[in-house]
C-alpha cells in the first residue's frame, strides 16, 4: 500500500516536472490541477496516515517537495507569459522613434514684471505681504485715511459686492497696508502684489482688473530722501543702471507729502518719444510719506514712527517693457500671445 502512494507522489513530481505550458491557460490548468484549493496533491497529504510509522517522515518530506516544485514551476511559467504579453504590446512599435515633445507653458508677463520686482525689494530686505482681493470699506478707504464723503473715493470706481455691506473688490493694493499695520508692529518693511479691480470701461488702455504691487516701509526716523533712495535703486535694477528719476509734487489721501515718480528714458526712439509725449519722461508710480493719520488709524504711534510708501501698476511696465500695445490682451488668454513669453524666465 504504502509502495503505491510513493509511486503516485513520484508520478507526479515527474509530471511537474516535464510540464511546459504553451500558453497562459495551460498554465491556468497546471494550477488549478497542483496548486488550486482542489489540488491532487491535497489528498495525498492527508494518506500519510496509511504509511507505516519509519517512513511517515520521508513520505511527509516527499509531498512537501511536490508541492514546491509545482509553486516554483508556476512562478517560472507566470514570468514567462508576463513577459511574452509586455512585449507584445509592443509589437511593431520604433523603440527608438523619438518622444512626442511635452508643450511647455510660459510664465505671463505680468508674473515676470512681478517675480523681477519681488526679486529687487527682495534682496533690500522687503518681503511679500499677500492679502485678500475682497476687502472690506475700511481697510481699502476708511483706514487709508479716505472717508466716506472724501472726493478721492470718486477717483477710483469702486465694484461693491452685492448683498455684502461694506464689502468691495479692492480698489489698490493700499488695503494691504491697513492690513500689514494693525497686525504688525514697525520696523514694517513689506510688498504686496496683486491684483486690484475698479469699475472702469474697458478698452485698449484700461481694464476692471489689473495688477499692483504695493510697497511699505515703517521704523523710528524713516525720512523721504530713504524713500528717494530706494526708488532710485529699484529704477537702476529694473530699468537700467544709468537712469535717472524725478519725483513730482502730488496727492494721494495716504501719504504726505505725495508725489509721482518718472524715470528718464531718454528721447532717443520712437518709442521713447511716443511713450513720454516728447518729455522723454516716463511717470512710473505713486508714493510718499505715510500720512500720520494712517499710522494712527491703524494703531501705530505716529509720534514715534515714520514711514513711507509707493504703489507701481503692473500692466502698463510689462506693456512697455513687451511692447504690448493693448491691456485686454493680457487677460484673454489667447496661447498665439502667451506663447511668445516662452523664452523669457
Ligand atoms: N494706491 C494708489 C493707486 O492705486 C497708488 C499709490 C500711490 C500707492 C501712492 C501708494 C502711494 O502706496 O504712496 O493709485
Amino acid at each position: 500500500m504504502s509502495a503505491t502512494l510513493f509511486d503516485q507522489v513520484e508520478a507526479l513530481m515527474a509530471e511537474i516536472g516535464k510540464a511546459q505550458p504553451s500558453s497562459a491557460d495551460e498554465l491556468e490548468q497546471f494550477r488549478i490541477r497542483f496548486l488550486g484549493s482542489k489540488n491532487i496533491l491535497k489528498p495525498l497529504f492527508g494518506e500519510i496516515k496509511q504509511i507505516e510509522p519509519a517512513r511517515k517522515k520521508e513520505y511527509g518530506q516527499l509531498v512537501n517537495r511536490a508541492k514546491e516544485e509545482a509553486e516554483a514551476k508556476y512562478a517560472e511559467w507566470q514570468a514567462v507569459f508576463a513577459r511574452e504579453k509586455r512585449q507584445s504590446a509592443y509589437a511593431g512599435m520604433d523603440l527608438t522613434a523619438p518622444g512626442e515633445p511635452r508643450p511647455l507653458g510660459s510664465r505671463h508677463p505680468v508674473s515676470l514684471v512681478m517675480q523681477e520686482m519681488i526679486a529687487i525689494f527682495g534682496r533690500i530686505g522687503f518681503s511679500v505681504a499677500d492679502d485678500r482681493e475682497i476687502e472690506d470699506d475700511w481697510h481699502n478707504f476708511t483706514a487709508m485715511n479716505t472717508p466716506e464723503d472724501h472726493p478721492a473715493r470718486d477717483m477710483q470706481d469702486t465694484f461693491y459686492v452685492v448683498d455684502a455691506p461694506g464689502m468691495l473688490l479692492r480698489t489698490h493694493t493700499s488695503s494691504v497696508q491697513a492690513r500689514v499695520m494693525t497686525s504688525r508692529k514697525p520696523p514694517i518693511r513689506i510688498i504686496a502684489p496683486g491684483r486690484v479691480y475698479r469699475n472702469e470701461t474697458i478698452s485698449a488702455r484700461s481694464h476692471c482688473q489689473f495688477h499692483q504691487i504695493e510697497g511699505l516701509y515703517i521704523d523710528e526716523g524713516v525720512s523721504f530722501a530713504d524713500l528717494k533712495q530706494t526708488l532710485l535703486h529699484f529704477v537702476r535694477e529694473f530699468y537700467g543702471k544709468d537712469r535717472k528719476i524725478r519725483l513730482r509734487p502730488s496727492y494721494f489721501p495716504f501719504t504726505e507729502p505725495s508725489a509721482e515718480m518718472d524715470v528718464y528714458m531718454g528721447l532717443e526712439t520712437e518709442k521713447d518719444r511716443r511713450i513720454t509725449k516728447g518729455t522723454g519722461w516716463l511717470e512710473v508710480l505713486g508714493c510718499g510719506m505715510v500720512d500720520p493719520a494712517v499710522l494712527h488709524n491703524c494703531g501705530i504711534d505716529p509720534e514715534r514712527y515714520t514711514g513711507y510708501a509707493f504703489g507701481i501698476g503692473i500692466e502698463r511696465t510689462a506693456m512697455l517693457r513687451y511692447n504690448i500695445e493693448d491691456i485686454r490682451l493680457m487677460f484673454e488668454n489667447d496661447i498665439r500671445f502667451l506663447r511668445q513669453f516662452d523664452a523669457v524666465v
